[in-house]
């Protein structure tokens, strides 16, 4: 019997796309039971961006575990979290001169983007929420209706006071004038309490949207009393190079949602950054049994003191970027017929294809020469890239190499 196959719902997926079964993981590769080693250029969909079994951080785990410390804790006081808080402040919070406090929720993205958007709605006593196309914000009956997602993967869920907006590459005159108008309307009879964005979409096809856009956003939702949630649960914990996707515009969020990588080991931990002045939520409003993960809040320390007390692996990120860009530049010259584009910043990039089959074709490619690479965007023509963020050069220069006979071997079959 094949386990899998018989006691496995339907609905696994990427196991279809990566048919092997994997056993042990080190930095930016992963190993299945039959000894294969593989280039990992997905990282745990972006919440393994400090590798897997990232040294440092297996130490204070076990560390932890060893000890007898506190595993769960729901939202009780621990030594844990308290060191967690202060290296968010030391680290996150002061530098960017961000006056937020923290809310742990529950263990997923999904998670933090329901809280975030159940504060807007107590803050602004206003229903509607404004979107963009090609977002993902989660799987749960409101984050899926938000996710205005183009995928074959978008669900059935549909929420009435939603709308979604263009995603906005070079801003015009007319997205100003749509997002301005929008923003005064009402949907089915609510009015907007809340704009909320990636800042640079991950699953929408790695994505930046124009800072001058986000700068916007800011201002039209200061002046109507609308609060601006960033999703930086993909993008954000350095993947783009700085902490946040956003740091480079003036969007300056109410509200910001981090998890997948915010563990430092691919743990499950979930948080919003509320402005301080927004943290209007009554004790216990928003409850959840695994807001206390504190093996999470240990890896999440040390990972945030031992990456973002310099500016060293900022400056690795954005240099690894180049390069991956670089690559796929090549790439696309040489087999795109101009159809090609390149997408990205930091570690999260990508080549939209422009065709779903060959997009699969180029991943399906890369897995037989043992590098794991995603699809994703409109159609899912875009190959994502989103090697781990430690990833050292030469290991990332072996993996653009396979992509490069990926692209190769695809398009050549077309
Ligand atoms: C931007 C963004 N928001 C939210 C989510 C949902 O996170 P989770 O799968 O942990 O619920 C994801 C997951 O991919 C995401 O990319």
């Amino acid at each position: 019997m094949n386990p899998f196959e018989e006691l496995e719902s339907n609905v696994r997926y990427y196991c279809r796309r990566w048919p092997a079964v994997f056993s042990t993981a080190n930095g930016s590769t992963i190993v299945d039971e039959d000894g294969n080693e593989y280039l990992d250029f997905f990282a745990g969909a972006g919440a393994l961006s400090y590798g897997h079994n990232n040294p440092v951080l297996v130490e204070v785990a076990i560390e932890h575990l060893r000890a007898g410390k506190i595993l769960h804790s729901l939202d009780t006081f621990t030594v844990e979290k308290r060191r967690f808080l202060e290296s968010m402040q030391r680290h996150v919070l002061a530098p960017r001169h961000l006056d937020m406090v923290v809310q742990t929720v529950g263990p997923t993205g999904a998670t933090a983007v329901e809280a975030a958007l159940q504060l807007a709605q107590r803050i602004t006593g206003n229903r509607a929420v404004v979107g963009f196309a090609g977002s993902y914000h989660g799987m749960t009956y409101r984050t899926a209706s938000i996710s205005a997602s183009m995928s074959g993967r978008a669900t059935s869920a549909h929420l009435k006071e939603f709308v979604a907006l263009p995603f906005v590459e070079n801003v015009t005159e007319s997205d100003i004038e749509l997002l301005d108008a929008t923003l005064r309307s009402t949907i089915d009879g609510q009015r907007i309490g809340a704009v909320i964005i990636e800042p640079t979409q991950g699953e929408g096809g790695a994505r930046p949207f124009d800072p001058a856009y986000l700068r916007a956003i800011r201002e039209r939702c200061s002046e109507l009393g609308v609060l601006v949630i960033a999703d930086e649960v993909q993008a954000g914990v350095g993947r783009t190079g700085s902490f946040f996707s956003f740091e480079s515009s003036a969007l300056d969020p109410d509200i910001i949602c981090v998890s997948k990588s915010i563990s430092g080991l691919g743990l499950p931990m979930a948080l919003n950054l509320v402005r301080r002045n927004f943290d209007t939520w009554a004790p216990g409003e928003f409850s959840g049994t695994f807001r206390g993960n504190n093996l999470a809040f240990a890896t999440s320390a040390t990972m945030l003191e031992t990456y973002w007390a310099d500016s060293n692996l900022e400056k690795g990120t954005e240099q690894r970027g180049l390069m991956v860009r670089a690559a796929l530049e090549e790439m696309s010259v040489q087999f795109g017929d101009s159809d090609f584009v390149v997408r990205g910043n930091g570690l999260l990039c990508g080549l939209d294809v422009g065709d779903t089959k060959l997009a699969a074709d180029i991943a399906e490619a890369a897995f037989t020469r043992k590098l794991i690479v995603e699809t994703c965007g409109a159609g899912d023509t875009t190959v994502k890239l989103l090697p781990p963020l430690v990833i050292d050069e030469e290991q990332l220069a072996d993996g653009l190499a396979r992509l490069g006979e990926a692209v190769a071997q695809a398009t050549s079959a077309r």
